[in-house]
């Protein structure tokens, strides 16, 4: 069996391969996917392919045998909020987790950034514990949930008891993290628990590349204050004088007060020897480009400390933890300081795609970028 869950719509291959006798396909959808895009495209000018592939991304327009598909209303638990994730598992052995929705613009129009586990069915068969909390809360007639999850999706692996697996021929200690925590069973780390705990476990530095940060419940009304990363940010930075750099995301879709947020951690810079820095990273688009809904804008979602890698599906801010579907991967390398003939580790991989992204001519001062996402705004007012 192989099971694959998107949370935003799919690949015209996945249906291929789901219409053959030798692949079943499992999805995993929020509830409110996403015909809403669909009248959009003909207009587009982008060629046969991408509207073909567009299609394939409408649940109902599927054949039928090509996947069993479920979706989940999180307003149903959470009065709020939505599935997020964003994983494939393949054939119990592959993974990718990462920010990439499923859908034509995610890979070609949307800068993102995940990562591909080949060959791990001990990994594969942990992350298929969370799947499957998913399967099980999108079944009908609608179910509660649980009390207390059954056992068989507990898992030992999480911050205190990560498995040790070799990734990239490196020794690597590793565990997948959850969100909201009411679907965690036991054993699972919540996704904010590992967040703190990554940020808290770094001696010196600590760079986040996020698309949306805001110390803010901001699905609930009314709107809650919500600083638990943001002081945790700000202690490292004033007690440890661990560098904190944070990129986040600039495009018209940007709330501008997410720039205040951001200057404000970054006002603390020189405070007690701290050293915090933001900036926005903008992705320039064409006149055709900037009519694609919800493209042409960094949605990467990952952290990297000088010990650990962080690899998300959710933005920075509350509700994110507290009431939507995330789930992360935090890599860790023991006693690995070593050997410039091996592979890279994640971490070295990581830090070196946020360093190439922070000195690009694309990630800009808070202040600068944000006249750039006004100007957006306004064109692409002027293009609808
Ligand atoms: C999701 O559940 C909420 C609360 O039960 C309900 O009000 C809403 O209509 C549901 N949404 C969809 C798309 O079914
Ligand atoms: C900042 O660091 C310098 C050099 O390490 C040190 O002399 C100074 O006392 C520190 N200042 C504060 C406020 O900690
Ligand atoms: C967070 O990320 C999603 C996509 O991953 C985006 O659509 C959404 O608008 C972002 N921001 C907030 C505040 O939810
Ligand atoms: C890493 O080093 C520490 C301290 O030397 C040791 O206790 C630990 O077992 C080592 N971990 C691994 C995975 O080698
Ligand atoms: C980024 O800039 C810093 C400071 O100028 C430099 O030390 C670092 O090597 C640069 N990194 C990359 C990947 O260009």
């Amino acid at each position: 069996m192989s099971g694959i869950f998107v949370s935003f719509g799919v690949w015209a291959t996945v249906w291929i391969a789901g219409l053959t006798d030798r692949v079943n396909v499992k999805i995993v959808l929020k509830k409110e996917t996403d015909e809403t895009f669909s009248g959009q495209f003909p207009q587009l000018r982008l060629g046969k392919f991408y509207v073909t592939e567009l299609d394939a991304t409408i649940k109902y327009r599927w054949p039928s045998g090509a996947a069993e598909v479920r979706t989940l209303n999180f307003s149903q638990w959470f009065g709020s909020g939505i599935l997020h994730t964003k994983v494939w598992i393949v054939d119990k052995k592959h993974i990718y987790l990462g920010s990439a929705n499923m859908d034509w613009r995610s890979l070609t129009q949307v800068k993102e950034l995940g990562v591909v586990i080949s060959n791990c069915p001990c990994l594969a068969a942990d992350i298929q514990k969370i799947f499957d909390v998913y399967w099980y809360l999108g079944q009908q007639p609608p179910v509660p949930l649980p009390r207390s999850w059954p056992a068989k999706w507990s898992t030992k692996y999480n911050k205190d008891t990560p498995v040790q697996v070799t990734l990239n021929g490196r020794k690597s200690e590793v565990y997948f993290s959850s969100s909201p925590s009411p679907i965690c069973p036991d054993g699972r780390t919540p996704d904010l628990d590992a967040l703190l705990d990554v940020i808290n476990k770094a001696d010196r530095y600590v760079y986040i590349a996020v698309m949306d940060y805001m110390p803010l419940i901001e699905f609930s009304k009314p709107v809650k204050f919500w600083p638990v990363i943001d002081d945790a940010l700000r202690r490292v930075a004033l007690e440890k004088n661990v560098e904190v750099r944070l990129l986040a995301s600039c495009w018209r879709g940007t709330r501008p007060d997410m720039a205040k947020y951001l200057l404000s951690l970054s006002q603390l810079n020189h405070a007690n020897n701290a050293s915090i820095s933001t900036k926005m990273f903008y992705v320039p688009s064409t006149p055709d480009q900037r009519k694609i809904p919800y493209a042409r804008l960094n949605h990467n979602k990952y952290m990297v400390t000088d010990n650990r890698a962080f690899i998300g599906t959710s933005n920075w801010s509350g509700s994110y933890f507290t009431s939507t579907g995330g789930v992360s991967i935090v890599v860790h390398n023991p006693n690995d300081t070593t050997s410039a003939y091996l592979t890279p580790t994640l971490q070295q991989q990581l830090a070196a795609v946020f360093e190439r992204d922070w000195n690009s001519s694309y990630a800009l001062p808070v202040k600068e970028a944000l006249d750039k996402c006004k100007m957006t705004a306004i064109e692409s007012s002027l293009v609808q």
